[in-house]
């Protein structure tokens, strides 16, 4: 896979080339067909092949990656209308694109740049900019129930920030304990900083947060990280009486607990679940980003902390803002207080409703043995799957042209108990023109009998 990524990339293998048979390349190889099978999907998957049924697998006709985290170089927004998508994307990750609130967000920029003080254009206070601690503050308390003041909030560039500078700080030392499902990313960076992750079991009310105090596995562990909103990436919310364990097991220990609010403002159903640090400020360090709320591109998120953690986490991250610009900054704190925030994301709950109701509909109608789950809240939903069959499922959508994850991509590798077989359908990125394409490919990838279409 490598090999061929790397000879498209560098124009040996131009678009349009046609590959090898399945079973040509396995022989010359010396490898299994389906090794060669998985590896054509996999690049399939991710934009660099294209399968169609009569004419083989194929170069991509503009073959790039369609996941954001593999893209690398900005492109021209014209380039980016022009291109043709190689593949329906349904990856989760990614709010929708195309919906960047460009206008309101330039008014912001404006408003901000012409109202800042000269000192905001000198080296940065690692702290962030006091003009949107402010508005965080108003706005958290206001929207996810958060109870702060300014002082106790740490400007970030987003989650995975958070976790690297709390590395080390006595927030997150040793032994963390984990959701059996969760990203992989954030557990590999946890690994970097030298820190073990143990699994903390799920079921239908989330992680089972009683288990803290009693598994033996989880001895030791003087951390926990939560997605209390909703469980990423399997959709509930956390029980209210998880949460209060989590929070008494906490206090007892003398334990922190790590509440990563990714998409908190997305709820369909009522008002959003609010945030667990509202139970215990002292206990629970509350993370946050606009990565699901305006764009993953702009690197910005919050860190409330504990009083008794605030200083740690300003030494962790220097003498000066190195990575956060006070510029958007303060463009977010006039988005904020401006209104334009919560308009973009009363306007973005809407589109995600109305996305979600489509999803739902179409598979009840096209592919009824399919039950989803995790819909009341997020931009993505999970698509049970008989057991055994997520891996063919997969294939199958990878054929159809159609990128997404399966659930073990996010199984920890300690988990315990069976593994549950499912897709993650992130229903958020494609621009509103692509989604009914994509759930086309999705319902024929998942509908019993569908032939493939490369074989
Ligand atoms: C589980 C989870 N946590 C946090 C985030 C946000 O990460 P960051 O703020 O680093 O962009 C995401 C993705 O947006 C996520 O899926």
């Amino acid at each position: 896979m490598r090999a061929l990524r790397d000879a498209i990339r560098g124009g040996r293998l131009a678009p349009g080339t046609r590959l090898p048979p399945y079973r040509s390349l396995a022989a010359d190889l010396g490898i299994a067909r389906n090794t060669v099978a998985d590896a054509y999907a996999e690049l399939v998957a991710e934009g660099w092949l294209t399968a169609r049924q009569g004419s083989g697998t194929r170069v991509a006709p503009r073959a790039d990656p369609p996941r954001a985290r593999r893209t690398g170089g900005a492109r021209s927004s014209g380039d980016r209308e022009n291109a043709p998508r190689p593949v329906h994307n349904l990856l989760q990750g990614s709010p929708d694109a195309a919906s960047f609130p460009r206008t309101a967000w330039l008014a912001s920029a404006r408003r901000a740049l012409t109202a800042a003080p000269s000192e905001a254009f000198g080296p940065g206070d690692p702290h962030g900019r006091p003009e949107l601690r402010r508005a965080l503050a108003d706005y958290l308390a206001r929207a996810r129930g958060v109870r702060t003041d300014p002082d106790r909030i740490v400007i970030c560039s987003g989650f995975a920030h958070a976790l690297r500078l709390l590395s080390g700080t006595r927030a997150l030392r040793h032994k963390a304990a984990v959701e059996a499902y969760g990203l992989d990313f954030h557990r590999s960076l946890l690994a970097a900083a030298g820190i073990r992750t143990v699994p903390l079991p799920l079921d239908e009310h989330g992680a089972r947060t009683e288990e803290l105090a009693t598994h033996r596995d989880l001895r030791g562990v003087t951390t926990v990280l939560l997605t209390p909103a909703h469980q990423f990436p399997t959709g509930g919310p956390l029980h209210p009486e998880r949460r209060a364990t989590a929070v008494d097991w906490a206090r007892a220990s003398g334990g922190l607990i790590v509440e990563d609010d990714y998409d908190g403002e997305f709820r369909y159903d009522r008002r959003p679940v609010g945030a667990v640090q509202g139970l215990d400020p002292d206990r629970v360090l509350y993370v946050g980003s606009v990565s699901k709320s305006l764009s993953p591109a702009l690197r910005l998120g919050w860190m409330v902390l504990p009083d008794a953690l605030v200083d740690e986490a300003l030494t962790a991250k220097g003498e000066r803002e190195g990575w956060v610009s006070a510029l958007d900054q303060l463009t977010l704190a006039d988005f904020l207080e401006s209104g334009g925030y919560d308009r973009h994301v009363r306007r973005m709950r809407q589109r995600y409703r109305r996305r979600r109701d489509q999803l739902v509909a179409a598979l009840a109608e096209r592919a009824p043995h399919i039950r989803v789950s995790g819909i009341a809240a997020g931009l993505h939903a999970v698509l049970a799957l008989p057991p055994g069959t997520e891996r063919s499922a997969v294939r199958a959508a990878a054929r159809h042209g159609l990128a997404l994850d399966g659930l073990a991509d996010y199984r920890h590798p300690d988990a315990v108990g069976p593994a549950r077989d499912g897709v993650v359908v992130g229903y958020a990125a494609p621009p509103d023109h692509a989604f009914a394409g994509a759930l086309e490919a999705l319902c024929r990838a998942l509908t019993p009998g569908d032939s493939p279409t490369s074989r």
